[in-house]
């Protein structure tokens, strides 16, 4: 029994956090080393008290490897047992029985969420993967997800019935990862974002209460988990809209071009852009500056690809300016909408999807692109092919443009979500060798640099971290808004709904800021 005591806690922490008027600051003052849980003990003790499909294992179960694997290896969380509930109401026992023993409890479903606050993380696994299911409405307006849907699976299963939502673009992210904290995709310029679309959430609060969150019920809850949510609760299941599923293709078209034509390309993206006025159904852009050795050695090239919701020819007609730009190579094609991820590799097979590395990332909101800015992250990328070709060959520098009609006509201060003025998401993301701080050290220099260059671009804007992008070691204004009234907010509803800060390993809102890398 006292091997399953004072994981990270004890309950006497409890009470100082409560007598405390400021923040909690948890780990400071956790006095104790976890110890190692008892895998029978877990089973024989909380067992009974759970349906029959669950499943409790440890390390030493073949299905340990396959639910603990990461996207990032960089601050893994430590899982030393996962429990697979097989029912939403297990969710709510396995929460008392781990505020019962102290032992601290992770929701995880498709293992890409990557904040350094993950890594502080040592317990046990609550693994969604048997919440699966996707429940479409008689009316055709919304559908009900288990909590463990993830987006490959929804946008199949929804176009094959005539819908589509809101997810995420990567076919091997969750939904509600994303969705929690505001959640990009194809339709946000038609739909908005997945967290615009959520109409209600089972959720499983901090003390082990299952309560049902919406417009009428818990409706603070609604405005916080829409944007902040991570902080909040699990999630066992949520209904959204959807919609009918519009033109049966989606037009695709890939570019390379060379590093002389950087200003042409940023020049013609932030015309078609307009500062925010992206035409609807040109749905998706995502750039990349990669070193492809087959054009060259020496820099980068930049990977461009476009999707569009209809037909070739309405989207060639927008797409004329960059088809006036020499390329390399270039590809296009007409797909059903959940090929489209394959087409501009982010599908499950693509290297953005694959598990088990080590990743350095940073992430910065932009409204519209700084050529000067985007030429010297170039420059910098040159130099490291010269330099450092290690870091150089496992380097990818993203940029997104999601048309924004969609997420822009929501009123901002109707959920928690900040950023609605950033019409870019940035990340640059390093995969680098384990266990090598030299050259670990090199990547956090070279991600804030680049960071740095974006946010350099923008003078007068705010320092903007999308909490799902974010590396963790941003402030919480960067990752929740720089608007007070915002952070007020959600400061009292987590004193609300987690006064003992249960849920404070994804970027959380309250608690000791992690220090940075560099
Ligand atoms: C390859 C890749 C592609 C991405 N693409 C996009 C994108 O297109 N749009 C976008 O907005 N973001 C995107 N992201 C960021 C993404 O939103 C986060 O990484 C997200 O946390 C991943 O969710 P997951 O279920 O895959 O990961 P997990 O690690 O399983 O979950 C991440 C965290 O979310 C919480 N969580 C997950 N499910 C629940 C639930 N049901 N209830 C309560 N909490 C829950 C937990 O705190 C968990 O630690 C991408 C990330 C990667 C690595
Ligand atoms: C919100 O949930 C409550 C409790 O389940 C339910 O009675 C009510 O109808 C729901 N409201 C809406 C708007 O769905
Ligand atoms: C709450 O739900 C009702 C009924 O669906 C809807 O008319 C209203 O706009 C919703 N309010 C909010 C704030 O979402
Ligand atoms: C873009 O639009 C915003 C208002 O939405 C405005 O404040 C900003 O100055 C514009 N930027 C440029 C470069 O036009
Ligand atoms: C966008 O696509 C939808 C679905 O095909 C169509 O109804 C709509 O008219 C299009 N909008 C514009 C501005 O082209
Ligand atoms: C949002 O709320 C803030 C603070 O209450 C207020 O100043 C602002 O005008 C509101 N904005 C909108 C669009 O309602
Ligand atoms: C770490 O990486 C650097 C750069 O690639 C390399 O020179 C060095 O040998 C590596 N060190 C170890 C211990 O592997
Ligand atoms: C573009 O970036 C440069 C370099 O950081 C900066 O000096 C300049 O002010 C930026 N331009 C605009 C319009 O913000």
């Amino acid at each position: 029994m006292k091997g399953l005591l004072s994981l990270t806690s004890c309950l006497g922490i409890f009470h100082t956090l409560v007598a405390a008027a400021t923040i909690p600051s948890y780990f400071e003052r956790s006095p104790s080393t976890p110890r190692k849980l008892s895998v029978a003990q877990v089973q024989r003790e909380l067992g009974s008290r759970l349906s029959k499909s669950t499943i409790i294992f440890g390390p030493e179960d073949a299905r340990y490897e396959d639910a603990t694997s990461r996207w990032n290896d960089f601050a893994k969380p430590k899982f030393q047992i996962v429990i697979e509930p097989g029912q939403e109401s297990d969710v709510a026992s396995i929460v008392k029985y781990c505020n019962e023993k102290s032992i601290d409890f992770l929701a995880i479903n498709k293992g890409h969420g990557y904040p350094s606050s993950l890594g502080s993380f040592n317990g046990v696994q609550i693994n969604l993967a048997q919440f699966r299911t996707i429940n479409i409405q008689p009316n055709g307006k919304s559908a009900w997800f288990g909590g463990g849907v993830f987006d490959g699976q929804a946008n199949r299963y929804l176009w094959d019935q005539g819908y589509v939502t809101t997810t995420g673009s990567c076919d091997c992210v969750g939904m509600m990862g994303p969705g929690l904290g505001g959640g990009h995709g194809r339709h946000e310029g038609p739909h908005g974002m997945i967290s615009d679309n959520i109409l209600q959430l089972n959720v499983v609060l901090a003390d082990g209460t299952a309560v049902r969150v919406n417009n009428t019920s818990h409706s603070d809850l609604l405005w916080a988990m829409k944007g902040a949510g991570h902080n909040f609760g699990i999630v066992t299941s949520f209904e959204m809209k959807v919609y009918p599923r519009g033109p049966d293709t989606w037009h695709y078209h890939n570019y390379v071009w060379r590093g002389d034509q950087l200003e042409a390309v940023f020049t013609a993206l932030n015309n078609f852009h307009g500062n925010g006025s992206t035409p609807v159904n040109m749905t998706t852009n995502f750039g990349n500056m990669l070193l492809d050795t087959t054009v060259s050695d020496k820099e980068p090239v930049l990977w461009w690809t476009f999707a569009y919701r209809g037909s070739a020819a309405e989207a060639e007609k927008l797409l004329a300016p960059f088809n006036a730009i020499e390329a390399v190579r270039d590809e296009q094609g007409d797909v059903p909408f959940p090929q489209v991820a394959a087409a501009q590799q982010t599908d499950e097979n693509s290297a953005i999807c694959q598990h088990n590395k080590v990743r350095i990332t940073a992430t910065a909101g932009l409204q519209v692109y700084n050529l000067t800015a985007e030429r010297l992250i170039f420059e910098g990328f040159k130099k490291r092919i010269a330099s450092d070709p290690t870091l150089a060959a496992g380097a990818v520098v993203l940029h997104e443009g999601y048309s924004t009609a969609g997420t822009d006509a929501q009123n901002p201060n109707d959920s928690a979500y900040p950023f609605r003025d950033d019409h870019h998401l940035m990340l640059v993301q390093i995969i680098i060798p384990p266990n090598n701080k030299t050259i670990e050290q090199e990547a956090w220099k070279w991600a804030k640099e680049v960071r740095e260059q974006w946010n350099q671009g923008q003078p007068t804007r705010p320092v903007n971290a999308y909490v799902n992008y974010a590396n963790g070691f941003e402030s919480v204004e960067e990752k929740y808004g720089h608007e007070a009234w915002r952070l007020k907010k959600l400061r009292d509803l987590k004193a609300k709904y987690d006064p003992f800060n249960r849920f404070r390993f994804y970027n959380p809102i309250v608690g000791k800021k992690t220090a940075g890398p560099v």
